[in-house]
């Protein structure tokens, strides 16, 4: 089963902040899930280098674009071990052979009769780089997702026919109504399509920072035509001496902002379809993280949450866990440091660390450390019974919060099983004996299994309790809760959540 997946390719401008995190958490989450299914995972992230923004921050210091997006870029990459992705490749949009097979697409669709030369005159947002159509643009001539003044700019370029495309998109959200999810973006990017397409200009003949026109070179691509084109140009040279493309390609799922949702879900497809190739299943929108306070984050009002703060004190687990389960994927969320550290106390360290420690070291205290070999206890087990099925159901549709979840309320009804079965009064009576190997042995079982699904969250920690168990398997078809205790002999653990 091949799966590809990719994030979006962030602008290079400024710093990574949380909202890069979040959406590469989340796309690695997703991708670690679909290798404990077995599949055969690529995982694309990467940098947008090109445009007219990155041009800009690079002339205000009077430095080559270049330079600054060599030197920026590898702060966006350093970001990624920190965050314990798992991506397949890392590509930037001014790698020669993205570049070379961009222009090869473009090409296409020029061959192919969707391009022409005219006069673009519109109202322009330069932190967006793109042109806004009437229906977009706030009073005021205000950039909708900036709120800052719009530029009227007029110029000769080539143009794209999206117009073109407008039945057959129309054809494609009827196919496929799980191309956009969740439903109310399918619904938003629809009614877009449907409220009338206009064709839209792919080349700019004042920038040079951009990749060559072919078939005119005193013209660079528009950023958004170079940029959505890395989910294909990837696999031709992600792996040296192999061309992924047939393995791979439609790609499975974007995952992308809803303020980038108009390029991926119109725009996006009617290029594919332009240049004959096939469309991807899904995208994917999640929505903004937001300050504390449930206002847009930004440094002036003082509302920023750090990725890097929360890992310092918290760890890189902390932080992907906190960010998947503080805000439902999909929708905005307020996200705060504080916050941040209450779950990890109340729900990391004080349940799933706690369940933890205290199976293993009951096992430990009262079996010499061996999982007694019995049958385990079949009302709890039962309680997992269609858990997998149900993560593999909500991880289809992307839904990282929901399974996330599922999983915790295990967790917690664990805690409520050692309360209620009091292991440590079983322990003093010899009569109770095979009743609290019984407990024993079903305890162990649950923590593995919740850590199993647990591990695309928390990459870190789950490893080191699995090898504490003896059963560092991931695959889910080693999450089925075993019927009987495994007999082996556990390691001694180490906190998984210590007071910070
Ligand atoms: N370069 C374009 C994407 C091109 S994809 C072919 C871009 N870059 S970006 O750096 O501005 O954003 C990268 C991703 O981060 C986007 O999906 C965007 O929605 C997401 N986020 C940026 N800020 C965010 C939050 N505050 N919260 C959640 N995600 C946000 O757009």
């Amino acid at each position: 089963m091949a799966f590809y997946i990719t994030t979006a390719i962030d602008y290079v401008n400024g710093a990574p902040h949380v909202g890069h995190a979040y959406e590469k958490i989340a796309t690695d989450v997703i991708a670690r899930h679909m290798r404990q299914r077995g599949g055969d995972v690529f995982f694309l992230t990467g940098a947008d280098e090109h445009g007219e923004p990155v041009a800009d921050a690079a002339a205000a210091e009077g430095i080559a674009p270049q330079e600054l997006a060599d030197r920026n870029t590898a702060r966006f990459k350093a970001l990624l071990p920190v965050l314990e992705i798992s991506n397949d490749f890392y590509i930037r949009t001014t790698d020669d052979e993205h570049e070379r097979r961009v222009q090869e697409v473009m090409q296409r669709i020029h061959d192919n009769g969707y391009t022409y030369k005219g006069l673009y005159e519109g109202w322009y947002c330069p932190r967006c780089a793109d042109f806004k159509v009437e229906n977009e643009i706030l009073e005021g001539n205000l950039c909708p997702i900036h709120q800052i003044a719009l530029t009227r700019e007029s110029e000769e370029n080539w143009f794209f026919k999206l117009s073109e495309f407008q039945t057959e998109l129309e054809a494609l959200y009827a196919d496929h109504p799980s191309f956009v999810m969740p439903l109310a973006r399918y619904n938003e990017a629809l009614s877009f399509i449907q409220s009338g397409l206009q064709d839209v200009s792919l080349s700019r003949r004042h920038l040079k920072w951009g990749v060559t026109v072919p078939w005119d070179p005193d013209h660079v691509f528009y950023v958004w035509f170079d940029a959505l084109l890395n989910y294909y140009t990837a696999l031709g040279y992600a792996r040296p001496g192999a061309d992924l493309t047939e393995l791979f390609w439609p790609a499975t799922f974007h995952i992308i902002g809803k303020d980038i949702l108009k390029f991926h879900t119109v725009f996006w497809p009617a290029m594919l379809m332009a240049a004959g190739l096939p469309i991807p299943e899904h995208v994917f929108v999640h929505g903004f993280l937001l300050g504390a306070d449930g206002r847009k984050m930004s440094k002036s009002l003082g509302n920023v949450l750090d990725p890097f703060e929360v890992i310092d004190a918290l760890g890189a687990d902390a932080l992907r866990f906190y960010l998947m389960r503080e805000v439902q994927f999909g929708a905005d969320g307020a996200v705060g440091p504080e916050a941040a550290r209450a779950r990890y106390e109340a729900e990391l360290a004080n349940e799933y660390g706690n369940l933890a420690s205290r199976t293993v070291a009951m096992v430990r205290r009262y079996r010499d450390g061996v999982v007694p070999e019995v049958e385990v206890d079949p009302v709890l087990r039962g309680e997992f019974d269609r858990l997998v099925d149900d993560i593999i159901d909500l991880m289809d549709g992307a839904e990282v919060t929901a399974a996330l979840d599922l999983v915790w309320q295990r967790v917690r009804r664990c805690n409520r099983y050692v309360e209620e079965r009091a292991p440590w009064q079983l322990a003093k009576d010899d009569a109770a004996a095979h009743e609290l190997n019984v407990v024993l042995a079903t305890l162990t079982e649950a923590v593995r299994v919740i850590s199993v699904l647990l591990s695309p969250y928390l990459p870190d920690a789950t490893a080191k309790l699995l090898d504490a168990l003896g059963s560092p398997v991931l695959s889910l078809d080693g999450a089925a809760f075993a019927p009987r205790g495994s007999g082996a002999l556990l390691e001694p653990l180490e906190p998984l959540f210590p007071r910070r």
